[in-house]
């Protein structure tokens, strides 16, 4: 599904991400892991338009992705959430959902529908028309999947989903990305949380300093000295 070959990334001098490789297949997880600053935002970025590469190509469905802007990978069919949540704060929960859709294929009351049986579905149907700003950090991650989930994307990249958020709602938010999985979608997973990066990744990659240093499954990673070197130090 998507195919990332020899990506390059540099901010002046800094060099984030260097002659980065890999694939994510269809119906698949992958696990982006590494500590801070070793470049995982700084690909998603590249990945969603947010950034110009400064090399290599990215492609998606035998697609050109590279050089396209936020909106026209957004249409190709790549989603994403942030690690820190960009919701509209002054509009209401049902209104972040449907702000980005609007008009574009069915029409208002389905999309309406669509939006309030998701709310539902995580229980958060019965605050439909607060403001986004009223909602705790967690709950602000789990309505910017869900509005992700309005796009339909093939390719679901989630920025730190379970950072701060308590284990009951890592919980709904694991079952969501489980339940879109066995619909066919993949993901790219950020997440400093090993335990559910090992448990919900087939694919693992380790970046250090913006380079792969390990790759492969959950034990292939939890065994690999350069990892351990990497987190915990020698
Ligand atoms: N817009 C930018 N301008 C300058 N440097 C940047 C920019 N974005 C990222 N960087 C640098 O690129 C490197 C990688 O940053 P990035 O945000 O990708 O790390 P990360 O792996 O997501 O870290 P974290 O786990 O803390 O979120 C860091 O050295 C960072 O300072
Ligand atoms: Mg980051």
């Amino acid at each position: 599904m998507l195919e990332v070959s020899n990506l390059q990334k540099s901010f002046g001098g800094l060099v984030a991400v260097k002659s980065l490789s890999f694939q994510v297949p269809d119906d698949s997880i992958l696990g982006l892991i590494g500590v801070n600053g070793s470049g995982k935002t700084t690909v998603m970025n590249c990945i969603n338009g947010i950034y110009h590469a400064s090399g290599g190509s990215i492609r998606f469905n035998a697609q050109e992705v590279t050089g396209r802007r936020p909106h026209d990978v957004t249409r190709m069919g790549i989603g994403r959430t942030f690690q820190v949540p960009r919701l509209f704060r002054r509009l209401t929960l049902v209104e972040n959902l449907l702000i980005p859709v609007i008009g574009t294929r069915s029409s208002n009351k389905a999309l309406t529908a669509q939006a309030d049986a998701l709310l539902a579905e995580v229980d958060l149907y019965r605050i439909r028309d607060n403001y986004a700003e009223e909602l705790s950090g967690g709950q602000q991650k789990l309505v910017e999947l869900l509005r992700v989930m309005m796009f339909d994307p093939a390719l679901i990249l989630l920025d730190e989903p379970f950072a701060g958020v308590h284990p009951n709602l890592c919980r709904v938010f694991t079952d969501q990305i489980m339940k879109l999985k066995a619909k066919g979608k993949s993901f790219i997973l950020v997440s400093h949380d090993m335990t559910s990066v090992y448990r919900l990744s087939d694919h693992i990659l380790v970046l250090d300093q913006g380079e792969t240093i390990a790759e492969g499954d959950a034990a292939a990673i939890q065994s690999n000295p350069a990892v351990v070197e990497a987190f915990l130090g020698r």
